[in-house]
């Protein structure tokens, strides 16, 4: 009889659906990876005119269209003056596509993938999907990742790393120093680094920088999103950017799973990157806000949590019970464990959503805290 393969059996369904079961109808939500703006009407509106005008109705170029490589090359010109030819691309759908090509083309049977623990959950699967081995590391005290730690993790077996930033679960962004680290690693250990950027415009304190401004060689690849710049999870579009021979492994991959990033999306993403990018600056402008309001809340609610400098998440260290107590009173948040095992006794807190729940819910926190101590 037909089993199971060994890779998926190893894999279960995220920790963070189990939350979203276990919560009431009317509880306040604070549990989502979905920026609560709507898309850039603009960008809409491109993907809505291509499709009236049949553009959308045929499979584009396997990389994706001209365009939307152009757009996010001048993207990377524009934002961090890093030159990348459009030919150095591959549209996928979101950034998780992006990620399970990097990994696909690069991780053989048994190698090891090394990533942030608590970290965001999708490295853990991908890598046991593609045959190789987990080894989660832990973080700083800060929840930044010390190159130090990934440098001694890594052995004659490691085909790669993975550097988050700014980060999901912990809104955590490197230093510059840290970026420079990691290029270096990734050169003089000849180990493939992968930047996930899906957060790149989210950052409120100094500037998003990558590894792949660093290194000296082709030994860093970037994969980055649609998706939260622009509120766009649901359009599935994101990128991965390399060196050509890298590109063109991961495109043998994306041409047989995908084919195509669909089209629609990226004639959106297209409008996106290019357009107007005040909802950007807007959308940042509230999170940040938010991030205050939610920092002073648990501080005052008693609780140590480090200052989130990008994304629109928040991870303080809670006492044991408190997520069951605060769930059970009706506010998501989801547990740290869910993001490896260094990230019990914390919780994730995502404020993406309104400044009214929100404060509603750190109200709630507050009493939970209380009744757990
Ligand atoms: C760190 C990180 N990388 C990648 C992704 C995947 O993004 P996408 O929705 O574009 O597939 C997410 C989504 O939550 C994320 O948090």
């Amino acid at each position: 009889m037909t089993g199971f393969s060994s890779r998926v059996e190893q894999v279960s369904i995220s920790g963070i659906r189990e939350v979203f079961e276990a919560a009431g109808e009317d509880a306040i939500n604070l549990g989502l990876g979905q920026p609560d703006f709507p898309t850039p009407e603009h960008a809409s509106r491109a993907a809505v005119e291509a499709i009236e005008s049949h553009e959308t109705d045929p499979y584009t170029s396997n990389k994706g269209t001209r365009e939307l490589r152009e757009a996010i090359v001048d993207t990377y010109d524009r934002e961090y003056g890093i030159g990348i030819d459009p030919g150095d691309v591959i549209a996928t759908a979101g950034g998780s596509e992006a990620l399970h090509l990097v990994l696909e083309a690069h991780v053989d049977v048994g190698e090891e993938v090394l990533f942030p623990d608590p970290g965001f959950v999708s490295y853990d699967a991908l890598t046991r999907i593609a045959g190789g081995t987990p080894k989660p590391v832990p973080l700083r005290e800060d929840l930044t990742l010390d190159p130090a730690t990934v440098e001694e993790a890594i052995t004659d077996d490691t085909a790669a790393f993975v550097v988050n930033s700014p980060a999901n679960p912990t809104g955590a962004v490197q230093s510059e120093d840290d970026m420079r680290e990691f290029a270096r690693i990734a050169d003089e250990h000849d180990v493939l680094c992968v930047s996930d950027e899906v957060y790149e415009r989210i950052v409120f304190e100094g500037e998003h920088r990558s590894p792949l401004e660093f290194a000296s060689t082709d030994n860093v690849v970037v994969v980055s999103a649609c998706s939260k710049t622009y509120s766009m999870t649901g359009w599935r579009l994101g990128w991965v950017t390399g060196s050509n021979r890298r590109i063109e492994r991961m495109l043998r991959v994306h041409q047989y799973v995908q084919a195509c990033a669909s089209a629609p999306a990226q004639y959106a993403a297209e409008a996106a990157l290019s357009g107007p990018q005040d909802a950007v600056d807007e959308m940042v402008e509230a999170f940040e806000r938010r991030r205050d309001v939610v920092l002073d809340g648990l501080e005052d609610a008693g609780l140590d949590v480090p200052t989130p400098q990008g994304a629109f998440y928040a991870m303080p260290e809670v006492p044991e019970g408190w997520c069951d107590e605060v769930i059970d009173r009706g506010v998501i948040v989801v547990p740290g464990d869910a993001f490896g095992e260094h990230g019990e006794g914390y919780a994730r807190i995502s404020y993406a959503t309104g400044m009214d729940e929100l404060k509603e819910a750190l109200e709630i926190m507050a009493d939970a805290t209380r009744a757990v101590r």
